[in-house]
This record gives structure tokens, C-alpha cells and sequence, in this order.
């Protein structure tokens, strides 16, 4: 099974960024996690991270046939954009959308979610192990 793990905006600078909302590890240390579990669990992964909308709906088009699976922290574009939630639907892979932090606790903006509703699950305030989680939810085909 190859997983795409994509991420969106401002990811680049976990560990810089708001350190208390989603802790001090960097995006190397994420990049290191989801490879180590890639391994344990027997798939293949491919990661992405982009600053740009249309970049991330590249990635997603991309992915047709050569993933089987997504795991997808679009960041803030999860509560802007419809190109993305398109770009899932049209491609028809299976996705599970992840947050480092509780975004339904947070403020009311961030509980709105345009990529949820395309998603076979979302964990959601779990720190960097979410993406973990959501890498078995579709290796165990669980969503
Ligand atoms: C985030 C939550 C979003 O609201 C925010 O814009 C992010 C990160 C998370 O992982 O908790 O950039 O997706």
C-alpha cells in the first residue's frame, strides 16, 4: 500500500510556530515519525508540504494511480478551500484528514471544515502521533 501524507500551509515551521498549540518538535522530526511508522506498518509513504492552494490540488491530481490512500493537514485551507475537497472527490482516493490540535476547540472559524466531508475520518488534536493514527486507520482499511 502507498499512503500520501500531505500538508498544508505554515507546517514547514512546526516547532517555531505556536509552540503551544502544536508543540516543539520541527517538520524534519514529522517527516522522521510518519517514515519510522511507514516502516513498522509495512507501507510505503510519499510527503508533500506546500505553502500554495493550487500546489496542494497539483499533489492530490497527481497521486491518481500512484497512491492508494492520503492522509491529508490541509491547515488553514481546511476552512477556505473547496479546490481541495474537489481535488479528493475527483481523484477518488481514499482520505483521512488529521490536526495536531483540537481545531473544534479552538475558534469558531476553525470548525468549519470544506475537506471533512470528502474524508473517511478525521483525528483531530492528537499532536504529530494523529498522523500516525490516521496512517493505520487506512493500512487496517478501519475508515
Ligand atoms: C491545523 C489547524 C488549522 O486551523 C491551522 O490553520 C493550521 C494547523 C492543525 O494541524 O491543528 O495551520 O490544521
Amino acid at each position: 500500500m502507498k499512503i500520501l501524507i500531505v500538508n498544508g500551509p505554515n507546517l514547514n515551521l512546526l516547532g517555531i510556530r505556536e509552540p503551544d498549540i502544536y508543540g516543539r518538535e520541527d517538520y524534519d522530526t514529522l517527516v522522521d515519525m510518519i517514515e519510522d511508522h511507514a516502516k513498522e506498518i509495512g507501507v510505503e509513504v510519499g510527503i508533500f508540504q506546500s505553502n500554495h492552494e493550487g500546489d496542494i490540488v497539483d499533489c492530490i491530481q497527481d497521486a491518481m494511480g500512484e497512491f492508494d490512500a492520503m492522509v491529508i493537514n490541509p491547515a488553514a485551507y481546511t476552512h477556505t478551500s473547496v479546490a481541495i475537497p474537489d481535488a479528493i472527490k475527483a481523484v477518488g482516493i481514499p482520505a483521512v484528514e488529521v490536526h495536531i490540535s483540537d481545531v473544534d476547540a479552538r475558534e469558531e472559524f476553525r470548525k468549519i471544515s470544506y475537506v471533512r466531508q470528502v474524508c473517511v475520518a478525521t483525528v483531530s488534536g492528537h499532536g504529530l502521533k494523529g498522523y500516525l493514527e490516521a496512517m493505520d486507520i487506512l493500512a487496517e482499511g478501519k475508515a
